[in-house]
């Protein structure tokens, strides 16, 4: 299918300099369900808080909601959204369930797990939403997004809420910094609390692969699984998967075991690498070396390292278990070379 962006449908908020006015409110998640509703009902976007980081929120089934989405993200059009649902019947209406998956639903909804399944073609998403592929990518979120779904009876079409190619954000201020100026309302649920998106896998011939490292561990999905998943991905499916996804301005050097003098340092456990004193700026991801510590605070760190001024961010090694791969994952695509299309 060949799915076309349309071109911008406002420009509010933006100056004639170029400057972009920050608009949007900041309500708080225990006063935002009727406004967010009824933006989301006109067709408008809202970013709200999930577990795994803030969503950029639109009625899956609208197509103009779903190209502001895009709109406000400057998103590469090939990039397919996750689509929200509130509830198993809600998903079962828009994608066919293999055993497996349902296991996998059943173990991890709501939760920070994405399922990728064959979507049924009359489940009323809008294309925009698949980018023209014959399947959907599906989540539960937990709270706040959960509620909006069900009052709204729609599936919402929800990537993190940042620009294209920038951090994803994990407190309303963050999001309100990045995206103020071309939304109206963000929903301050706090600091999310997995800190990094969604883990996503599919079954493919019974088989299960890892499209995306995330919010749960890949041995706890391999647990309910019982079986070991397939890694590295198979194609383009997962073109979220762009090598410069999660860039900060300031470039990045992994796994140091020295730091250069100016460099500001992301650190991760007790002990520091060599030269650490001379860095211009330190964020510890997690003092105890816990590393659902450390991916809960990546996002903030890097943004706040990044505003520091230095020009580069040295890491600290992390280790591959359990969440570390998925944050290992996200450094190495802050890492990679900066392209136009991410
Ligand atoms: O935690 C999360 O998953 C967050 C929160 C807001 O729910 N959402 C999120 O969405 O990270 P987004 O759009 O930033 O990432 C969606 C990922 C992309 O890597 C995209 O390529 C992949 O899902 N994706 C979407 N549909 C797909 C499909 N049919 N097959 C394979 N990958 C797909
Ligand atoms: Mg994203």
């Amino acid at each position: 299918m060949h799915v076309v962006v349309p071109k911008p449908l406002h420009t509010f908020g933006q100056h004639a300099s170029g400057m972009v006015a920050n608009l949007a409110e900041i309500v708080a998640v225990g006063e935002a369900l009727e406004r967010a509703l009824a933006l989301l009902q006109a067709g408008d976007v809202v970013a709200i808080p999930t577990e795994t980081v803030y969503g950029l929120a639109g009625d899956a089934t609208n197509g103009v909601a779903v190209a502001r989405i895009f709109e406000a993200k400057g998103r590469p059009r090939f990039n397919p959204l996750i689509a929200h649902v509130a509830d198993r019947a809600m998903a079962d209406r828009i994608a066919g369930f293999d055993p497996l998956s349902a296991r996998l639903a059943e173990a991890f909804w709501p939760g920070p797990l994405t399922l990728v399944l064959p979507h049924r073609a009359d489940s009323g998403i809008h294309p925009l939403v698949t980018a023209g592929l014959d399947t959907i990518a599906l989540r539960m979120p937990r709270g706040f997004g959960g509620e909006l779904i069900a009052r709204l009876g729609r599936p919402l079409a929800a990537p993190s809420a940042n620009s294209s190619g920038r951090i994803s954000g994990t407190t309303a201020q963050a999001v309100a910094a990045d995206l103020g100026g071309r939304i109206k309302l963000v929903v301050d649920g706090g600091a999310t609390p997995v800190g990094l998106e969604s883990t996503i896998v599919k079954v493919e011939h019974g088989e299960l692969r890892l499209l995306r490292p995330g919010g749960i561990g890949a041995e706890e999905i391999e647990a309910v699984a019982g079986a070991k998943l397939l890694r590295g991905a198979a194609g383009i499916e997962a073109p979220g998967m762009l090598a410069s996804h999660y860039a900060p301005g300031a470039a990045m050097r992994l796994n140091v075991q020295q730091i250069v003098r100016g460099e500001a340092l992301l650190a991760f456990g007790r002990s520091r690498a060599e030269g650490w004193q001379d860095a211009a700026a330190i964020r510890n991801l997690s003092e105890a070396g816990d590393l659902r510590e450390a991916a809960s605070n990546l996002f903030a760190a890097m943004q706040a390292l990044d505003r520091s001024g230095a020009t580069t961010i040295a890491v600290e090694p992390i280790p591959f278990e359990g969440l570390g791969e998925a944050i290992n994952d996200r450094l190495a695509r802050a890492a990679a070379p900066r392209d136009k299309t991410a």
